[in-house]
């Protein structure tokens, strides 16, 4: 696992790194466009604020940093499965990368001032005994005046290997009465709400209550419009069939307790990915990718 000492080969990329708490560490970048943080365990965007802009990524004012637990905010990565493990449900929701320490492999000074992080999932004997496939994972992380991420899965295995994945981005809001998601209208979604019911979206998203929904075979943009911060917020992704719109409202997050007083009103999770039906079929010595974009503009 990388340290902070070994961490500082980075230092000249103009990325800084700090201990959160006790064996949580942080790279910082501030450059021309933006600032952010991504944490060491789980490759999770804590924060990204683009220059003279409002944050774009939320992170729960009172999230806890710890190891080998998952953070509230920021963009945990959900793989090799998203949700519940399909037979075992003592293995971790949303898998475990989200949990587990991943290696900052390069660091990259892109032309237009952006910085690229590429980061790789470590496994270890802890990993092994809850995925025992040899699927080596990368995030690259591109810090500029657009957030991206790009996930990455390369099967090196004999036989196909199916996965289940999410970007599971936690969105900052001006409140929940103030936000629409345009670009799902007439998407069939699994209601987690009603049982996993299967229902067509009609409009844009409203949130007045938990909404917890699985939008699948959709790969258009979405666009969370914030009549509050006056922005748009643009979602474009590549590879991605499936869109999940999270938001726990009040009773939910009470019991979740991480969440902060009225956290479930500035916050939206609009994730992208690949989940249920659409589950992806890595090919023997396949690879796959997905990509997401997300641009603010002004309305
Ligand atoms: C969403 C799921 O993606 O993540 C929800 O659809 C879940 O059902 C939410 O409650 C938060 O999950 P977690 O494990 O981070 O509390």
């Amino acid at each position: 696992m990388q340290t902070l000492s070994t961490l500082q080969q980075y230092a000249q990329t103009g990325l800084t790194f700090s201990e959160l708490s006790e064996g949580y560490l942080v790279a910082e970048i501030d450059n021309a466009h933006a600032k952010a943080r991504i944490a060491v365990q789980g490759a999770n965007v804590l924060d990204y604020q683009p220059k003279g802009q409002e944050p774009v990524i939320w992170l729960s004012p009172v999230a806890s940093f710890k190891v080998g637990k998952s953070v509230r905010g920021g963009v945990p990565v959900c793989w090799p499965w998203f949700g519940a493990h399909e037979v075992d449900s003592s293995k971790p929701g949303h898998g475990y990368a989200r949990v587990t320490p991943w290696t900052l492999q390069t660091v990259e000074n892109l032309d237009s001032g952006a910085l690229r992080l590429r980061w790789q999932l470590e496994e270890s004997n802890a990993t092994r005994t809850l995925w025992d496939l040899d699927t080596p994972v990368t995030l690259d992380i591109t810090i500029g005046a657009n957030l991206q991420l790009i996930l990455t899965t390369r099967n090196l295995n004999d036989s196909p290997v199916i996965v289940s994945e999410a970007l599971h981005t936690y969105f900052t809001i001006s409140d929940v009465d103030k936000v629409q998601v345009h670009g799902l209208d007439g998407c069939e979604y699994y209601d987690k709400v009603e049982g996993m019911q299967r229902k067509t979206q009609t409009g844009a998203v409203t949130i007045s209550s938990e909404v917890d929904r699985v939008y699948v075979n959709t790969d258009t943009e979405c666009v969370i419009e914030d009549q509050g911060l006056q922005r748009r917020i643009h979602i474009n992704k590549q590879n991605s069939q499936s869109t999940v719109v999270w938001n726990p409202w009040v009773d939910k997050a009470n019991k979740m307790g991480d969440l902060g007083d009225d956290g479930y009103r500035r916050m939206l999770c609009v994730e992208s990915g690949n989940a249920l039906e659409n589950e992806v079929i890595i090919p023997a010595l396949g690879e796959h990718y997905f990509a997401v974009e997300y641009r603010v503009a002004a309305m």
